[in-house]
């Protein structure tokens, strides 16, 4: 080997212009993104998010980049998908993308979901746009042989995004909601409970409601079960860099701070201080 050549080095994220492939309205709130980038971004990992430089809407500037999860990425194709709710200036920027026009996309950042090969059956329990997050874990498990049981909470049964690339994936799914009641805390936990007592779960994944949260880290403690959580901060630089997105969290009976962006954002559920 040439002793003045460069050691190789292989960039785990980059900042890079992605081509608007497809982007398609799913109801009045939430859109699909599908971008054509590079191999770097399409080894995202589930769980794992990026830094959008969202385009401005019109008489509007967003400032700094906005945190949005991997919703599918497709190595072999160089593809990314998010999927996302319109919530304010940056989002409804990106509402205007068109197909054929570029995005520039930083990432993949964060820690994302990991699965123990001898978990059977896992739980995955969200809400909103949580549940764009927890996607790309039906599939993760699906090939890890793992069964997973979806549960989707949303105000209306049109804001149950996800449902359908669950059910690709072989997940059983079950759609709780507030227009019908369906996603009182009492009778998702009541849910919970059967699948517990009927083996199918091995662990809890969860994102997008602290209620939730700790109706599962209840659940979890009684039955001495583990759990994940992907957790949603208001971010600045998603690098480690600024540290605007410290919380706390419980470590075995200590409080400690964490960035959510750089040691998260998915973490273990019985360290989340909801
Ligand atoms: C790691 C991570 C992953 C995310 N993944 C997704 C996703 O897959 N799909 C999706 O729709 N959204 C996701 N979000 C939330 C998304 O980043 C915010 O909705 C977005 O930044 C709002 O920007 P905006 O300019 O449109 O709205 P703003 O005008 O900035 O805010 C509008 C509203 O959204 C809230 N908000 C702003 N930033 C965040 C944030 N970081 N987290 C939660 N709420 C926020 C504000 O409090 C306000 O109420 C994620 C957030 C994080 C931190
Ligand atoms: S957003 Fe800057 S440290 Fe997390």
């Amino acid at each position: 080997m040439n002793a003045l050549a460069p050691p190789s080095f292989t960039p785990r994220a980059e900042a890079a212009p992605a081509e608007v492939l497809a982007h398609r309205e799913l109801n009045g709130e939430y859109r699909h993104l599908v971008l054509r980038a590079g191999p770097v971004a399409a080894g995202a990992k589930p769980g794992q998010f990026f830094q959008l430089l969202c385009p401005c809407p019109p008489g509007e500037a967003p400032y700094l980049r906005r945190p949005m999860s991997l919703y599918g990425a497709d190595p072999a194709q160089g593809t990314v998908e998010f999927l996302y709710k319109i919530a304010g200036a940056g989002t409804r920027g990106l509402a205007t993308l068109a197909v054929g026009e570029h995005l520039d996309i930083l990432g993949p950042l964060g820690k994302g979901f990991t699965l123990d090969p001898a978990w059977r059956s896992i739980v995955v329990v969200g809400r909103g746009a949580g549940l764009a997050t927890l996607a790309p874990l039906a599939r993760m498990a699906r090939l890890a042989g793992i069964a997973v049981t979806a549960v989707l909470s949303a105000r209306r049964p049109e804001l149950v995004v996800s449902e359908a690339l669950f059910r690709a994936e072989g997940a059983s799914v079950v759609s709780v909601t507030d227009s019908d009641g369906s996603s009182a805390p009492a009778h998702v936990e009541e849910i919970l409970r059967g699948l517990v007592a009927s083996g199918r779960c091995d662990a809890f994944f969860t994102c997008g409601s602290a209620r939730l949260l700790r109706l599962q880290q209840m659940l979890a403690r009684e039955f001495s079960l583990p759990g994940q959580v992907a957790l949603e901060q208001q971010m600045a630089c998603g690098l480690g860099i600024c540290f605007c997105c410290v919380r706390d969290f419980a470590v075995e009976g200590e409080i400690v701070h964490k960035r959510v962006c750089w040691d998260g954002p998915v973490f273990d559920m019985h360290e989340a201080v909801a």
